[in-house]
């Protein structure tokens, strides 16, 4: 041992230093599994090609499976003078199966091995998502479907706009996650290439088979061009654009969370289980998880930023600067899948206070609109004028300090004599969700059909 790979060409030992910057093991042992699996279908494929025999071979593939035994056991020995998981893995092989192991590595490089193994790494990350996103979405529809009638007010700029129902703001959060499944699984679709046998950057002269790994590792094709094989990281930066995105709109509905448990708006509940206390102000009770996940989000960008920097402006093909793509990836993947947990957790944990949510509906003039819509629909006015007219009670209704549907009678004929009591059937939060029956509206029935398809899609 100590000796490095390349050892024909060397006569002095790296600095310290040198070691010190160039060790990946202690992060890309995440590769482990993809690292073997690459090794396997390349040896089997170097057999049946005949560039490895039958024994060799063999040997390998024990060699290989008793290390797979050894990860799965914990008892592999990572060791940081082997640098990365690739050396280590051979350097392992070596010693498990003799000089034999050094033929493993004919008709390929570290830079297509790592380009595969990375790219398997990122491919599994994305179809777990899949499952975390589903997750998340069958909590959201649960709860509309248990609060499709709930009004609420629905804000713009935080101010209240117009009522809508629990269940329609659950399910604006459905749609949502339901585009970041499909950012992934897009994504998964266009890396789903395999780089191995690109070799160092050029192809290998070895009558190799990339058809044959590509279709044993899972992939639809090999990739085209050596070059941008070894040379490239998009599929990791695409997957890291679709994590920020959904891990944009975690934070969101945490940010929601968190101010709806304020005493001051009171909408929502969160159990014991989701929150926690302070060390010092007994009656307090945090929404920690919620705003860790707001918080989240800042390690997704921060990965596609840091990776595409690392990326801009190097030269084809591999640098050592890709090293660096592993990092941020894992710590960004981890972070997503924690927060998704996390909030499907909340989510189904969260209780809506109906009768705090139906008050704040009613309040604000909330239904303002609804009144100038009556105006239009039952008196023929111009939309711009019932919208002055509808203005004018708001103003009379805040003077007097009253909500819209308790301003008397006289008050709005005040304003347009031709106002009838028929008026206040409209004015009522539960009237105005109702009346929202377009397609995608908020009428709970229009809630209710949107609940359903996405139970046939979820299935
Ligand atoms: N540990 C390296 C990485 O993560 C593997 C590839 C090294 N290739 C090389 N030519 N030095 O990128």
């Amino acid at each position: 041992s100590g000796q490095a790979m390349w050892g024909g060409r060397f006569s002095e030992k790296p600095a310290e230093l040198m070691q010190a910057i160039n060790v990946s093991i202690g992060f890309d042992k995440r590769l482990a599994a993809q690292d073997l699996a690459g090794s396997r279908a390349h040896a089997a494929m170097l057999r049946k090609v005949g560039v490895l025999s039958s024994e060799d071979e063999a040997a390998i593939q024990q060699g290989l499976a008793a290390i797979g035994a050894e990860m799965d056991a914990g008892t592999f020995p990572f060791r940081e003078e082997f640098e990365d998981i690739h050396m280590n893995v051979e350097a392992r092989l070596r010693e498990l199966i003799g000089p034999t192991a050094g033929r493993l590595h004919t008709a390929r490089s570290r830079n297509d091995q790592v380009a595969l193994d990375f790219r398997m790494w990122v491919r599994e990350a994305c179809e777990r998502t899949h499952g975390q996103i589903q997750a998340l979405q069958r909590a959201l529809l649960a709860k509309a479907e248990q609060h499709a009638d709930a009004v609420m007010p629905g804000f713009t700029h935080l101010q209240p706009a117009q009522p809508v129902t629990f269940g329609h703001h659950m399910m604006a959060y459905v749609e949502m996650f339901g585009r970041d499944a499909s950012r992934f699984a897009d994504a998964r679709a266009r890396m789903n290439e395999s780089p191995l046998g690109a070799a160092a950057l050029a192809g290998s002269p070895f009558p190799i088979d990339r058809h044959q790994t590509a279709q044993a590792l899972g992939f639809d094709r090999p990739t085209a061009n050596s070059l941008d094989s070894v040379a490239d990281r998009d599929f990791a930066l695409e997957s890291l654009a679709a994590g920020s995105i959904c891990a944009m709109h975690l934070s969101r509905l945490a940010e929601e969370i968190v101010i709806w448990m304020t005493p001051q708006f009171g909408f929502v509940r969160l159990s014991d289980a989701f929150t926690t206390g302070s060390s010092i102000m007994p009656q307090k009770k945090n929404p920690d998880a919620a705003e860790l996940v707001r918080a989240k989000v800042g390690r997704l960008m921060g990965a596609f930023t840091q990776l595409s920097t690392v990326m801009k402006g190097l030269p084809l093909t591999y640098s050592k600067d890709m090293q660096e793509d592993k990092v941020p990836t894992f710590e960004a993947f981890d972070a997503l899948e924690l927060s998704l947990l996390a909030m499907a957790g909340m989510v189904a944990d969260l209780q809506p206070n109906v009768e705090n949510l139906a008050k704040a509906a009613g309040s604000g003039f909330s239904t303002a609109t609804d009144l100038a819509d009556w105006l239009v629909r039952e008196l023929g006015l111009p939309f711009r004028d019932a919208h002055h007219v509808t203005g004018a009670a708001v103003k009379r209704a805040e003077q007097l300090g009253c909500d819209l549907p308790s301003l008397p009678l006289s008050e709005l004929q005040a304003l347009n004599p031709q106002i009838t009591e028929k008026v206040y059937e409209v004015l009522t939060p539960e009237a105005s969700v109702a009346s929202r029956r377009s397609y995608g509206g908020t009428a709970p029935d229009q809630v209710r059909a949107q609940v359903r398809r996405w139970k046939e899609i979820l299935g």
